[in-house]
């Protein structure tokens, strides 16, 4: 008879890379059999990644393999499932986790921009919930005997699926789109015992974060790496980058175990966001709306105290302050 731990299924969409890549590893490495999913013209990267993580792990080699397909496509996402589940056994857990970014002030932005974006952020998610579910209700009710207490679909928001981004407007409407998607999803599938959760990382240092980097640089007139280092430092309130295994241990660890078989209709952060960009991106002579001693402290805990470009000194700011106390409007 299989292990329990033998039969639970795990599809990662967006996989052969980033923090896909991080989240099929971990679950690997704890039990699941895992299908490795990217868009076709990336095969030898979903190839590359199913040999280094059987290379990781032995004990996985017939558990893990690879199946291109667009998210995008309705199609092709009933048919990635399909095929997993064939090879693999039941799917018991889906991770929408393909995602593309996109850094364009709103005035610039084009209907092709909107589309391109929401069709695999938005669509491609919803593509991912709606296979994933229909194959776990035909599958009958999951065994908890077999490790699977519920079934599980996850999908990847953003830590802009709260509060926007300013430059990456769309960008941060499709994952606002994705923690709505996610808890409609969640009232509707509790009765199927499917619980739906979104995961909502902050800034992982990932290719995708580098072309965001690339992107916000050149608006905002920084140079490669600045934009990266300037944002972790200000907004995120542990003050680091965060890496794709950060966003493994929540989503592949606690959001694919049993532990989490209560919880669902949540959009989990990852790196809770301390101050607003837009005091840095739209308004560089604004300070940072918080009270100042806490920014006083901030600033020089993190090295900023002469920080023309982006956003007043300690001395500035109250020079500022001072001066509009004694000439009121
Ligand atoms: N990196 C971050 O800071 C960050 C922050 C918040 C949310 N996210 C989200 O996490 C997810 C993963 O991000 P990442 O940083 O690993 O990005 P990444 O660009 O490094 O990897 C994304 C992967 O998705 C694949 N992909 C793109 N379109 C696809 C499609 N139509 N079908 C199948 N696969 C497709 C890409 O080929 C790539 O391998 C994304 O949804 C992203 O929006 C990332």
């Amino acid at each position: 008879m299989a292990s329990s731990v033998a039969r639970r299924t795990a599809i990662v969409t967006g996989s052969a890379r980033g923090i896909g890549k991080a989240i099929a590893l971990r679950l690997a490495r704890d039990g699941y059999s895992v299908c490795i999913n990217d868009i076709p013209s990336s095969q030898s990267a979903i190839d590359a990644t199913v040999s280094e993580i059987t290379a990781q792990i032995p004990a996985a080699k017939d558990r893990v393999l690879g199946i291109p397909a667009d998210v995008s496509s309705s199609g092709a996402v009933a048919s990635l499932v399909k095929r997993t589940s064939e090879k693999l056994g039941p799917l018991t857990l889906m991770i929408a986790n393909a995602g593309i970014s996109q850094v364009k002030p709103l005035l610039n932005v084009t209907d092709d921009d909107i589309k391109k974006v929401m069709a695999v952020n938005f669509n491609g998610v919803f593509n991912c919930y709606k296979a994933a579910a229909a194959q776990m209700i035909s599958q009958g009710d999951p065994q908890p005997t077999a490790g699977v207490g519920v079934y599980k679909i996850l999908g990847a928001a953003s830590i802009v699926s709260h509060k926007p981004f300013p430059s990456m407007g769309i960008y941060s409407a499709s994952k606002w789109a994705v923690r709505g998607l996610t808890q409609a999803m969640a009232m509707e599938m509790a009765r199927h015992k499917i619980t739906v959760n979104a995961y909502a990382p902050g800034i992982v240092d990932t290719n995708m974060w580098e072309a965001i980097d690339g992107g916000l640089g050149e608006l905002e007139g920084r140079k490669k790496g600045d934009s990266l280092k300037l944002y972790s430092d200000r907004f995120i309130a542990l003050g680091r980058t965060s890496r794709a295994e950060d966003v493994a241990g929540l989503v592949g660890g606690f959001l694919a175990s049993r532990d989490s078989d209560y919880v669902t209709g949540q959009t989990m952060d990852k790196g809770v966001r301390l101050y607003d960009p837009w005091a840095v991106a739209g308004r560089a002579d604004t300070p940072i709306p918080v009270q100042p001693v806490a920014t006083h402290r901030h600033y020089k805990s993190r090295g900023y105290q002469d920080s023309a470009t982006l956003s007043p000194s300690p001395a500035q700011y109250s020079a500022r302050k001072n001066a509009r106390q004694q000439s009121p409007p």
